[in-house]
C-alpha cells in the first residue's frame, strides 16, 4: 500500500516511521517540510495527486510548546490550519488519514485519567493550535484516527532522554519537577502502531475511525522518568556517575506554556474498540539507551 508520509526525516516520530516501514511491504513516500510544506494548501493537492497514496500519516506538527506562546501565528498555521489543509485534500480524494495530538488538550484538573471524551480545556496555545487542529480534522473527514499520545522519546531528534542525559553528564545532582503526572511514550511505539493500523487498513479496507489515546504504561513523574534515564543510563554505561534528581513542584520551575499536571489518558477506549495494547516506555527507553550509546 501507498502511504504517504507528511513531516518525514527529522521528526522523533517520522523518523521512526520510515525506519520501521523498511521492513514492510507498504510503498512510504516521506516528505521532509521542504518538500511538503502542509501550510501550503495547493502544495497538499499537488502531493497528493502526484504520488496518489492509499493513506495519509500526518507526522508534521509545531512542537515547541515553549515557543508557541510567543508564536502564536505559526502554532496555528501548521497544527491547526496545516491538519485542516490535509483534511480536506484527503477528503478530495476518498482517502484516510492518520493523525497525531496531544494530552495538552486538557487542563489536568481531573484526578483520573482523562477519556477520549473528557472535556478539552487546553492551556497553552500549542494545546489549543492542537484540539483545533483535532476538531478541523473531525469535522472535515470521517475516515481518520486522532491518536493522542504523551512525553514523547525516541531515538532521533530532540527529547526530553537527551536533554536528561546531556545536562546530568556534568552533574551529581538535578532537580526535576515531580507534581506532573503522566506516561512516556517511545516514537517507535507510536510508529508501530500507526503502521499496524495500515496493516490492517490494507486488509479489510476500514478501520474504527475515530479519537483514541496512547501512551506508555506504566503512569510516572518528569521526576521518576528522569531517574530511570540515569539508573539506565548508567547500568549500559551512558553516564560513569550517579546523578541524584531532587524532585520540585512545577511552581520551582517556570515555563512560558502552562503544563497540565494530570497528563494521564485512559487507555480504555483504545484496548477495547481500537485493539491496541499499550506500550511499556521502559523497555523502549532501554532500547533507546542502547542506541544512543552505539
Ligand atoms: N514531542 C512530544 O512530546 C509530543 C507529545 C504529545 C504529542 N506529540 C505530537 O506527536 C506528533 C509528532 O511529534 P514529534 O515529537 O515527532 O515532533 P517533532 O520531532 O517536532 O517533528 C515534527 C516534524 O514536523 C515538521 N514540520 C513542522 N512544520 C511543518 C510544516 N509546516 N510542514 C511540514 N512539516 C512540518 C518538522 O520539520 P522541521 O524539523 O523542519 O521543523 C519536524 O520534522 C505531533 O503531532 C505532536 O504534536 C508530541
Amino acid at each position: 500500500m501507498k502511504i504517504l508520509l507528511t513531516g518525514g526525516m527529522d521528526g522523533q516520530v517520522g523518523w521512526e516511521i520510515i525506519r520501521l516501514a523498511k521492513s514492510t511491504s507498504h510503498q512510504l513516500i516521506p516528505l521532509t517540510r521542504d518538500q511538503l510544506d502542509i501550510t501550503h494548501e495547493e502544495s497538499i493537492h499537488k502531493a497528493i495527486e502526484h504520488h496518489s497514496p492509499d493513506i495519509v500519516i500526518n507526522a508534521a506538527a509545531y512542537t515547541a510548546v515553549d515557543k508557541a506562546e510567543e508564536d502564536h501565528e505559526i502554532a496555528y498555521k501548521v497544527n491547526r490550519d496545516g491538519t485542516l489543509f490535509l483534511a480536506q485534500a484527503c477528503n478530495k480524494h476518498g482517502i484516510p488519514l492518520l493523525h497525531i495530538s496531544t494530552d495538552y488538550v486538557f487542563d489536568g484538573e481531573k484526578s483520573t485519567p482523562y477519556e477520549v471524551d473528557d472535556a478539552p480545556a487546553p492551556q497553552s496555545v500549542y494545546g489549543l493550535s492542537k484540539w483545533e487542529g483535532e476538531e478541523y480534522l473531525r469535522n472535515e473527514l470521517s475516515q481518520h484516527i486522532i491518536l493522542r499520545t504523551s512525553w514523547v522519546f525516541g531515538r532521533h531528534g530532540n527529547n526530553f532522554v537527551k536533554t536528561i542525559l546531556r545536562i546530568g553528564s556534568d552533574r551529581d545532582e538535578l532537580k526535576v519537577v515531580a507534581d506532573q503526572q503522566g506516561a512516556p511514550t517511545s516514537a517507535h511505539s507510536i510508529a508501530a502502531c500507526l503502521l499496524e493500523l495500515c496493516d490492517r487498513y490494507e486488509q479489510d479496507k476500514n478501520l474504527p475511525w475515530g479519537t483514541y489515546h496512547f501512551t506508555g504504561s506504566p503512569e510516572s513523574t518528569w521526576f521518576e522518568f528522569a531517574q530511570s534515564i540515569f539508573s539506565e543510563g548508567k547500568k549500559l554505561g551512558l553516564l560513569d556517575h550517579d546523578v541524584k534528581v531532587l524532585p520540585i513542584n512545577t511552581e520551582d520551575y517556570p515555563t512560558l506554556a502552562k503544563r497540565p499536571a494530570n497528563s494521564r489518558l485512559s487507555m480504555q477506549l483504545t484496548k477495547s474498540r481500537l485493539k491496541v495494547e499499550t506500550p511499556n516506555w521502559k523497555n523502549d527507553l532501554v532500547e533507546v539507551l542502547q542506541y544512543l550509546k552505539g
